[in-house]
């Protein structure tokens, strides 16, 4: 696969932890400068702490100073492609708008999607 972000959320699901669900995902953000975050999902015993690889790559990238964003990557070992749970597009919606969402496998089976059409109604700040 030739598409670096993709690699990047490859290879980040090789560092989830998992031991619960045995289910590793993997993230890659890519800022508008072409800056590249990764995230991986990270469980816990107290099973509602759970991070996404989604929220992990995000909020890494907005603690190290990124604001603008152009694609996310989501990589787990399904077909079909595992889509960003809902928790996370309420997050990218707030933190990145309406970016590109690319879903891949290690089979190098991919799909472009819109975060709008994933999440047509957002709550949002504007509304408070
Ligand atoms: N998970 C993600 O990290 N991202 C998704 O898009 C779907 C779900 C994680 C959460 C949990 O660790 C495991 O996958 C099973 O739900």
């Amino acid at each position: 696969m030739f598409d670096p972000l993709l690699n990047a959320a490859l290879k980040a699901r090789e560092h989830a932890h998992a031991p619960y669900s045995k289910f590793p995902v993997g993230a890659a953000l890519e800022d508008s400068d072409g800056r590249i975050y990764t995230g991986c999902n990270v469980e816990n015993a107290s099973f509602g702490l759970t991070n996404c690889a989604e929220r992990t790559a995000a909020f890494k990238a907005v603690s190290e100073g990124a604001r603008r964003f152009r694609r996310i990557a989501v990589a787990a070992d399904t077909t079909p492609l595992t889509p960003p749970c809902g928790a996370c597009r309420q997050v990218l919606w707030e933190i990145c708008g309406d970016i590109e969402v690319i879903l891949v496998n290690p089979r190098g089976e991919t799909e472009s999607l819109h975060l709008r059409d994933l999440f047509p109604r957002p709550f949002h700040a504007s509304l408070l």
